[in-house]
């Protein structure tokens, strides 16, 4: 994986560190301006740190989470293994310029007895959610939580994330949360790996074959670009990229995430998701 890169402050101001949620509602209240929220599952990289360089440039204070929030992990998924770097992602949050990072435990987070939230079944049982029933609901269950308590004047999420970006949007609008979402580019190492923290997973054999994610969507902006608009026969020439992989999906929808027959540009997102190995990996493109 490419080096993190920072960008250093001379005077890098102590970074909080928040366990509880006493601890967080005490120093928000102390906070005056904007606020930029950065929700993350921490084995930070360069993708989170993107989200996070861009909340430190457009806001006076700047709250990092780490949790994995087990309401979103299914039976049999990666919960208990899922990749802890804590002193790494407290050292990257300090050189960031973080002004706080809330890292709870559960107990703090759930509660036995708590209402639950519900994802519009028809945009979150499909794609990611039809893989992962359930999924979608827990992570709007964190993110309303962890919303409610950081009150960020703006919180950044990831475009690779693209059906939970959308859905993060669709609940915020739904419950008038006083909250500006700020979508962020996908990053990507220099051979067009799309990051992610689950990358780890990959042997160097499999990390090779993972490239088809990112070379089906290039393909697919090819045929785009010499004219193509029938979404089947860009999917088409994407499976066939995506050969040797087990492919899950390959979609083409609108920006509302319906299925579309017609490419319209600037209205589109191209997404893809194959197994390499035991690793479910994502991409997608935003046309
Ligand atoms: O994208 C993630 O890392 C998680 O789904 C999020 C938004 C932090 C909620 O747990």
């Amino acid at each position: 994986m490419r080096s993190l890169k920072f960008i250093f402050y001379s005077k890098v101001p102590k970074m909080k560190i928040v366990k509880t949620i006493d601890e967080l509602k005490a120093y928000r209240s102390e906070c005056s301006g904007s606020i930029g929220f950065v929700p993350t599952m921490g084995a930070l990289h360069n993708g989170h740190l993107s989200l996070i360089q861009k909340s430190t440039s457009e806001n006076d204070h700047t709250i990092v989470s780490v949790f994995v929030n087990p309401t979103q992990f299914l039976e049999g998924e990666d919960f208990h293994t899922y990749p802890k770097r804590t002193e790494a992602d407290i050292k990257i949050c300090e050189f960031a310029g973080v002004s706080a990072l809330f890292m709870p435990n559960s107990e703090e987070m759930y509660s036995m007895c708590e209402p639950s939230l519900c994802a519009p079944s028809h945009k979150a049982y499909i794609l990611e959610g039809l893989a992962r029933p359930g999924h979608f609901d827990g992570v709007l269950r964190v993110v309303l939580k962890l919303l409610n308590l950081a009150q960020p004047t703006h919180a950044y999420f990831g475009k690779k994330d693209a059906q939970q970006l959308y859905l993060i949007q669709n609940m915020v609008k739904t419950f008038f949360l006083n909250t500006q979402i700020i979508p962020c580019e996908i990053v990507r190492e220099d051979d067009g790996l799309a990051l992610s923290s689950r990358n780890v997973y990959l042997s160097s054999s499999e990390r090779q074959e993972a490239l088809l994610l990112s070379q089906s969507l290039k393909v697919a902006t090819q045929k785009i670009i010499a004219g193509q608009r029938d979404t089947l026969s860009i999917k088409a020439s994407m499976y066939e990229v995506l050969k040797p992989l087990h492919v899950e999906y390959v979609e083409i929808v609108n920006r509302d995430f319906d299925t579309i027959s017609t490419i319209e540009i600037g209205q589109s997102i191209i997404l893809v998701c194959a197994k390499v190995g035991t690793t479910r990996l994502i991409d997608n493109l935003w046309i």
